[in-house]
């Protein structure tokens, strides 16, 4: 059994903490979540494929130079990350219209969107994660401005190199989700990318076909998601054992 010190447990992922001060270690879980929790169900394999891809990505993401949580993956289930302070906010980035926005806009699903939107969410499970303004933020102090306007140009440099990298591999990235948190060192605070990034929290569409590579599979209880989340592995050249 697990020993370590819980430090958190969300939905997809518990944090535990890690061997050094200022590290935490994040596993992945096989649960799937939708609707704000009212779906629920495990998918056996889905916390070791997200894993693995949210590594991989994450490195690639390094590479590039966006500063990253990330320190080793540690096993199937498992990384090491910096111990962050979360910004509550989750960064939507949308290159194709899907999901709410186009339940809220009245847009098709799959028009192209004239430009990448980026949008804010409020991380709050009572309030069911509100879309929320710039305005908002810096007023409610959840960030600073500057703060926001690195996230911002974070995220659309994040979705610039993911977009290319899926498209390389016959995936469009629809949308995604994103999390960024505070790092101190010593006196000094950088921003940098935390959470995952996995089929969990991105509309996949194959280029092809339109297959849907992401957990709208689950949300829309279409099956395969496993499957999905396989192939994407696969296309990206990542070898996942027995997820
Ligand atoms: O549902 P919506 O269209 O707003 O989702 C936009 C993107 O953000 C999708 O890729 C979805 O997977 C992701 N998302 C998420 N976690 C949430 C809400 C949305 O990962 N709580």
């Amino acid at each position: 059994m697990n020993r370590r010190r819980r430090v958190y447990e969300g939905k997809a992922k518990i944090l535990y903490e890690g061997p050094e001060p200022g590290t935490l270690v994040q596993h992945f879980k096989d649960d799937a979540t939708a609707f704000n929790n009212k779906k629920h169900d495990k998918i056996e394999g889905k916390g070791v494929l997200n894993n693995r891809i949210s590594e991989y990505l994450f490195q690639k993401l390094g590479e590039i130079g966006v500063p990253t949580h990330f320190i080793k993956r540690l096993n199937m289930r498992e990384q090491l990350i910096r111990e962050v302070e979360i910004i509550p906010l989750e960064v939507v980035i949308r290159n194709v219209a899907a999901g709410s926005l186009s339940t809220r806009l009245g847009v098709d699903e799959g028009t192209m969107l004239p430009r990448s939107i980026v949008e804010f969410y409020y991380k709050s499970d009572e309030l069911n994660d509100p879309l929320v303004t710039e305005e908002h933020i810096t007023a409610f102090g959840w960030a600073t401005p500057p703060e926001l306007e690195t996230v911002m140009s974070l995220a659309l440099r994040i979705n610039d190199f993911l977009s290319g990298l899926f498209l390389g591999v016959g995936i469009r990235l629809v949308d995604f989700k994103c999390e960024f948190g505070r790092l101190w060192e010593g006196e000094q605070m950088r921003i940098v990318l935390a959470d995952e990034i996995s089929p969990d929290c991105c509309r996949l569409w194959d280029i092809e076909t339109q297959d849907k590579l992401d957990k709208d599979r689950f949300r829309r209880d279409m099956g395969g998601l496993v499957e999905a989340y396989q192939e994407v592995a696969r296309r990206l050249g990542l070898h996942v054992d027995n997820p």
